[in-house]
């Protein structure tokens, strides 16, 4: 247990570096907490600071969920042999994401806030399988092309990933994985939704008064 305790606690440290939040106070000298939607993830980012930022940040908080996972697999080479029983490597990889994107929208640098886990989640899913991260993103990237508006897209794509778990095999922790994910994503989303509803929800380059 100590030792999943330990794996546990990296990809929570792994998910928590706040990418976007430094990324503001480096280029621009400002929280990003108080700009805008108030995430710390790649979109506001983009609102906040402008393209090149955004994908550096989007890049490194995907970057964060594979490196969970990466972890995870690696755990086992360098843990004292049999302290962990091999068949718990999926199991302990999908918590490691979990835990890994809870750090990203839980950071223990931000007082426990940070971004809605979109993109550690898709680094998580991309690592875990390859077809159903790379399916999530082609989905993602769709309702984006139409509708422009990144939260619906996200959205989309969180929901999408429980069908896509049914179409391509993979081991039950990872469906979970997808299935919780999924949940959370779109809990985090609240806000958003609130917007879309209201039909206040700005598209891809449109102003967003900062939120309260
Ligand atoms: O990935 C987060 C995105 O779906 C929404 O971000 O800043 O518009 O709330 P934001």
């Amino acid at each position: 247990w100590m030792w999943c305790g330990l794996l546990m606690l990296l990809a929570y440290l792994l998910g928590s570096i706040p990418t976007g939040y430094t990324a503001a106070k480096l280029l621009k000298g400002i929280d990003i907490r108080d700009e805008g939607s108030g995430s710390i993830g790649a979109t506001n980012v983009l609102r906040t600071l402008g393209k090149g930022p955004a994908v550096v940040v989007l890049l490194v908080d995907t970057l964060k969920g594979v490196g969970a996972i990466a972890l995870a697999s690696a755990f086992y080479a360098v843990i004292p042999p049999d302290s962990l029983p091999l068949d718990w490597q999926p199991w302990l990889a999908a918590a490691a994401g979990i835990m890994a994107i809870l750090g990203h929208s839980r950071s223990i640098w931000l007082n426990f806030a940070g971004g809605k886990s979109v993109a550690t989640s898709l680094g998580v899913l991309l690592a875990m399988s390859l077809p159903v991260g790379l399916s999530a993103l082609v989905i993602f990237l769709a309702v984006l092309g139409i509708s422009r508006i990144v939260s619906l897209s996200s959205m989309t794509a969180a929901v999408a990933v429980a069908v896509l778990s049914f179409i391509f095999p993979q081991p039950l922790p990872y469906d979970l994985f997808g299935l919780a994910a999924g949940i959370y994503v779109i809990w985090r989303h609240r806000s958003n939704i609130e917007r879309l509803l209201s039909g206040t929800e700005p598209q891809i380059g449109q102003k967003l008064p900062t939120q309260t």
